[in-house]
């Protein structure tokens, strides 16, 4: 197959030239082939060569004018240039294992089929020739694009070595599965299962990384059942494994909190590519299992699994690697939060439960309310639209309360500043309990948050707590 046609940046001619007249076999490799051959468009772009990757990448550099910036990876026997769209990355083929992020240097040089021996999987073992004599031949030595076309993830070598070269491959397969929505050759799938163990002495950065590739990808439920039925999932996330199965007491049973999970996460999805919201379907449920009874009268319960989870989530975030801050928050604030609006489908709703909601959740709110819908997953039709139109209810409410009150992003008309000018205070607890006061007082709909009847509250509060006006604010 010759794929000349597809190498449309006159990028791959130059450094044809220039291979060329450094006498050097140069090839592209890798993720690109294989994404051209998907007709995905990609950015980075790989190149191997017989020789020294660095040196190549030195001469393409001048040829191309010299402007744009060179980094030499000298442990590695890589090179990468930056130019205004791409990233091309030079490296000597080698006979060992091929890790772009691994810590480990390089130790001995090869050739194009030792090069492609030591990749991870078919697909992603393609080159395309940029020799002058072959230019755009594919070289396929392990039947990727017939993979392609069967939409399927396999090893070149017998899958042990393959995947003890760099267990975290065991991830890849799946990642890849997940996003491509390609099947894992049974023998590969086979050597996951192996192999599950290794996973350890993976660094926990690289495992996140093809977590939330998962995570992100169309359908992730799928990438989660692969994760689970191998045994990795296991390894690294226990706490989803632990929601898994279905408990029966006298004909009382609960629903498997895995398969839910899975759906929630699927059916937010539809709706956001945020990798964030994706999380807080996956926490959602996290705490079921450590807060699961039974009780004669209502079969099984699961109180308190939104606080819990809520408490869980830093300890998993730092675990796994993922980010402590603003979006750890996030997620645990809405595990914290997603029972709340259902708890407001009821009509005797008053409108300061909903006014608490607005404050708790802030601008955050919408999301909330995206999960809720999502959380959704009974089989019945009908019962799925009612809960639906429910939310729908409480929407209108909340907008309704919101025009009103505007509570959403609360900031106290009074703030500690005047407490403590008006009753001639220190800083100290009487300041807090006033200021406490005056935002239940408005959350109670007791005032409104305007600057008259916020005062004039506070004046009260003030007197309750025995203080004299030393200098009023009007
Ligand atoms: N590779 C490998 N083993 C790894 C990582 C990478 O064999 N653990 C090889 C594969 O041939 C892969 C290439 O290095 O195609 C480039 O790796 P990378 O950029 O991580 O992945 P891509 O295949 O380009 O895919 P993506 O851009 O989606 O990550």
């Amino acid at each position: 197959m010759n794929l000349a046609h597809k190498l449309k940046d006159p990028v791959f001619k130059t450094i044809s030239e220039v291979a060329h007249n450094e006498g050097l076999e140069t090839y592209v490799v890798g993720g690109y082939v294989r994404d051209i051959l998907l007709k995905r468009p990609s950015k980075d772009i790989d190149f191997v060569c017989v020789g020294s990757g660095i040196e190549l990448a030195k001469a393409v550099k001048k040829s191309l004018g010299g402007q744009y910036p060179l980094s030499v990876f000298k442990n590695f026997g890589t090179a990468m240039i930056k130019t205004d769209d791409l990233e091309l990355e030079f490296v000597g083929a080698r006979k060992e294992s091929y890790q772009r992020d691994s810590r480990k240097p390089i130790v001995e040089n090869g050739t194009l089929e030792d090069d492609q021996n030591r990749r991870d999987f078919a697909i992603n073992a393609m080159a395309i020739s940029l020799n002058k004599d072959s230019y755009g031949e594919l070289v396929d030595p392990f039947g990727g694009v017939e993979d392609l076309k069967e939409k399927l993830i396999k090893t070149p070598l017998d899958p042990k070595t393959t995947f003890s070269d760099d267990p975290l491959r065991m991830m890849r397969a799946i990642r890849f599965a997940s996003q491509l929505k390609f099947d894992i050759d049974a023998d590969t799938f086979q050597g996951i299962i192996d192999m599950k163990d290794r996973i350890k002495i993976i660094s926990q950065e690289r495992i996140i990384v093809e977590l939330n590739k998962i995570i992100l990808s169309d359908e992730p439920s799928y990438g989660f059942k692969l994760l689970f039925y191998c045994g990795l999932l296991k390894e690294v996330f226990p706490e989803l494994v632990a929601l898994q199965g279905v408990d029966s007491i006298e004909d009382k049973s609960h629903k498997d909190n895995f398969y839910h999970t899975l759906q929630v996460l699927d059916n937010i999805s539809q709706n956001t590519d945020s990798l964030w919201l994706r999380w807080a379907a996956i926490m959602h449920d996290i705490a079921k299992p450590a807060t699961k009874r039974f009780n004669k009268k209502v079969g099984w319960t699961f109180h308190g699994h939104e606080d819990k989870g809520a408490r869980m989530t830093p300890g998993i975030f730092r675990r796994l690697k993922l980010p402590m801050g603003e979006s750890m928050r996030y997620v645990q604030k809405l595990v914290k939060l997603h029972l709340r609006p259902i708890a407001l489908v009821k009509d005797e709703i008053t409108d300061s439960a909903v006014r608490r909601l607005l404050f708790e959740a802030g601008d955050d709110i919408d999301d909330l309310m995206m999960l809720c819908r999502a959380d959704i997953t009974s089989k019945n039709n009908n019962k799925v639209k009612r809960y639906l139109q429910n939310f729908d209810k409480v929407e209108s409410r909340m907008v309704a309360v919101e025009e009103k009150d505007k509570v959403r992003n609360f900031q106290p008309v009074i703030t500690g500043q005047m407490i403590m000018s008006t009753f001639g205070l220190k800083p100290g607890k009487t300041i807090g309990d006033i200021k406490e006061a005056l935002k239940e007082a408005v959350l109670e709909g007791k005032i409104r948050n305007e600057f008259d009847q916020a005062h004039e509250y506070m004046l009260e509060l003030g007197r309750e707590h025995g203080l004299n006006v030393v200098k009023p604010l009007r």
